[in-house]
């Protein structure tokens, strides 16, 4: 009976903290977000998603008739052939040696499994073999503890966490071809509407690609466990039309521009433990540790979308990033009021 009580007590109390926890404050993550339709695998806008999709409906489709004629058949036989009062106990005739009835449950399930056999590897064909046709991108993915990568060969771009690729129309496909490779653990690279999951392992490059079909952004996120942040480890796909997307790579091309009126929090960028780990292009900063700041202000979200990118955040996430994300590898940089609001001017203005 008391534990009973317990039983409730806990439930109430759980559901007591539900609206304090909603309360935390999710650096405006939650608001961006919400504007974006959710990840879900059912809407599909890219071949391999969907390629996936429609043999997961296929399997899943046999499998549910096979599983009501069996349970349809044994529910009846149990309700029909019960034991009733006046039964002589005796069992029931057995059948052994019908060629017909072997020959028809073998034949059968053999048959289902090859269908599904011929049709699984159709799908992998689909979804792993195709040549890189001329006019696809291809991105070099780094998945780090506890961010992504992306390097751009060819263009000269490297971002973070963000990913821009051209939207792929289905009469001229301009695919983006991910060659993933990771830093430090093994990851996963998500992003559900786009493509099935594709294991990030040190030391080995695989591959994967989407051609998205429709233009917006779409969330992804890291798909196996790599440490303590590793909920934490998103990142979001931005799918542009061509022009759009050309407009993109010739500003990420160009080195970020100069303002004087910032001299000083540059040089306390420069004259920190900042440039071990940060690129900034056109500065002595050329770390490869953390994600490339050149066009910082260009991104969304920091920390690989655990916060939006204002002034406000970034000041937060320089001061001490594990405020935002417990366990976040970059140290707390200390800096005096003075310094730090410089620094923050300064990485505002890199766009
Ligand atoms: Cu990276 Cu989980």
């Amino acid at each position: 009976m008391r534990r009973w009580w317990l039983t409730i007590a806990i439930a109430i109390a759980v559901a007591g903290c539900a609206p304090v926890a909603a309360l935390a404050n999710d650096w405006g993550m939650g608001d961006s977000n919400s504007r974006i339709p959710p990840s879900s695998v059912f809407d599909s806008v890219s071949t391999p998603a969907h390629e996936i999709n429609t043999l997961a409906f296929f399997v899943v489709s046999i499998t549910t008739v096979i599983f009501l004629i069996v349970a349809g058949l044994l529910t009846y036989s149990i309700v029909r052939f019960r034991a009733r009062p006046g039964d002589d106990g005796r069992e029931p005739p057995q059948v052994y040696g019908s060629n017909p009835i072997e020959f028809a449950w073998t034949t059968v399930p053999v048959i289902i499994v090859l269908v599904l056999i011929l049709i699984t590897a159709r799908t992998i064909y689909t979804v792993q073999a195709p040549a890189r046709p001329p006019g696809a991108l291809s991105v070099h993915v780094i998945a780090h503890q506890w961010w992504w990568e992306f390097r751009y060969p060819g263009l000269g771009i490297v971002t973070a966490n963000e990913l821009h690729v051209p939207l792929s129309d289905l009469q001229s496909p301009t695919p983006t071809f991910l060659d993933l490779e990771s830093a430090d653990v093994a990851h996963s690279f998500w992003v559900p509407r786009l493509a099935g999951k594709t294991d990030v392992i040190p030391n080995k490059k695989n591959s994967m690609w989407i051609d998205p079909h429709v233009a917006g952004t779409y969330l992804g996120q890291c798909g196996e466990y790599c440490g303590t942040e590793h909920a934490m480890m998103l990142l979001r796909v931005i799918v542009e039309p061509r022009a759009d997307f050309d407009r993109w790579v010739a500003a990420e091309q160009q080195p970020p521009a100069l303002d004087a009126s910032v001299g000083h929090g540059r040089r306390v960028f420069e004259s920190t433990a900042c440039v071990n780990c940060h690129t900034i292009r056109g500065t002595a900063a050329d770390g490869r540790f953390g994600p490339d700041l050149t066009h910082l202000m260009t991104r969304e979200t920091i920390g690989a979308g655990v916060a939006m990118n204002t002034r406000d955040h970034l000041k937060v996430w320089v001061s001490d990033p594990r405020v935002m994300k417990p366990g976040a590898l970059m140290p707390a940089m200390n800096l005096g009021d003075k310094d730090l609001d410089d620094l923050v001017a300064y990485l505002a203005t890199l766009r």
